[in-house]
């Protein structure tokens, strides 16, 4: 659309430049305007106003070598800048590659301190647990003391163990594994649900392709964590809903999640880690980001990510 716009303008300008000339020539000759000039001129001869012509002619030269400097350093700027541009355009796709590796490297890290939490520590817990079990069944009918400290040992035990479940579970999603992005993000929700019995939770999930990349489930996953964790920190929400997308057509996956609640002014915003997180997580793999609110009006959060980005990742899948 501007091409069009842009294209005619020279053509214009080019035309008035040659019809300008010819009009004044005819104009000129018609009404004898050099020679009315020359004759009005020469009662001014000590003035020298029959110079005046030339004088101009050269001035006109001047202005149009002037013009195609101009016009030649421009030229050489616009060269510049496209430079500049291609270079920043460069570095750019830099950057969100190496945001995408350290949020790839982030991932595997957490999934080996999971693993290490749930086979190490869960396993002694266990451990102990079995022993305070023995100690408990064999002070039954002993030592009253020993009896409730077994049974203090064994409560405590099942307390860290709930503990380490519910880190090992945030540090890597179990469910995410084993179930998939939809039943994950529906898993988390029953929990939820339990936990906030007066907000209803909505959910709706398409059919998500079967190669749907671990980057991108993890980052709709995450999103979907930190947007509920906001939800409920920040929305005073009756209702809540998320809604999972499939568009074929351009091939990305589409995370909604939207509250009733209280919203936000988003230009005076105090901006935290969180929604900066989501929106790193989501141009790093090439997606797009936005959100919306209006106080009294609620938030929204729409993420969209190329489903099958990163397969190949080494270390995620
Ligand atoms: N669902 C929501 N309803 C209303 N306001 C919200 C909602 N989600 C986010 N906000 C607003 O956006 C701000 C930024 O959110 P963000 O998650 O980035 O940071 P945070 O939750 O304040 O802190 P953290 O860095 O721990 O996540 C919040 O402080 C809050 O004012
Ligand atoms: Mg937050």
């Amino acid at each position: 659309m501007p091409s069009t716009h842009s294209a005619s303008k020279p053509v214009g300008d080019i035309l008035l430049v040659a019809l300008l000339p010819v009009a004044t020539f005819v104009i000129g000759a018609g009404t004898e305007f050099s020679e009315r000039l020359m004759t009005g001129a020469q009662r001014f001869e000590r003035l020298q106003l029959d110079e005046l012509p030339l004088a101009l002619v050269a001035f006109s030269l001047g202005l149009a070598w002037f013009a195609w400097r101009r016009w030649r350093e421009m030229l050489r700027e616009l060269d510049k800048r496209r430079d500049i541009e291609a270079a920043l355009e460069g570095k750019q796709i830099e950057l969100r590659n190496l945001s995408r590796r350290v949020t790839e490297s982030q991932e595997v890290e957490r999934r080996a301190i999971a693993h290490e939490l749930h086979d190490e520590l869960g396993q002694t817990l266990n451990a102990i647990k079995v022993e305070s079990v023995c100690i408990r069944n064999a002070s039954a009918d002993g030592d009253s003391t020993i009896h409730a400290t077994a049974l203090s040992i064994i409560r405590l035990t099942d307390q860290v163990y709930s503990v380490v479940r519910n880190m090992t579970g945030r540090l890597r999603p179990v469910a995410l594994d084993e179930l998939g992005l939809a039943e994950a993000l529906e898993h988390d929700l029953a929990e939820w649900r339990q936990r906030l019995p007066e907000i209803k939770f909505d959910f709706t999930a398409d059919t998500l392709p079967e190669k749907l990349g671990d980057p991108c489930a993890i980052a709709l996953y995450r999103i979907a964590q930190e947007g509920m964790t906001n939800v409920v920190r920040h929305a005073e929400a009756h209702n809540v809903s998320l809604a999972l997308t499939f568009h074929r057509e351009s091939a990305v996956v589409s995370l909604s999640l939207r509250d009733d609640g209280r919203g936000v002014e988003l230009h005076t915003m105090r901006s935290g880690l969180g929604l900066l997180g989501m929106r790193e997580r989501v141009e790093a793999l090439g997606g797009a980001f936005r959100i919306e609110s209006q106080p009294a009006r609620g938030f929204r959060i729409e993420a969209s990510v190329p489903f099958d980005v990163g397969a190949d990742a080494v270390g995620v899948a």
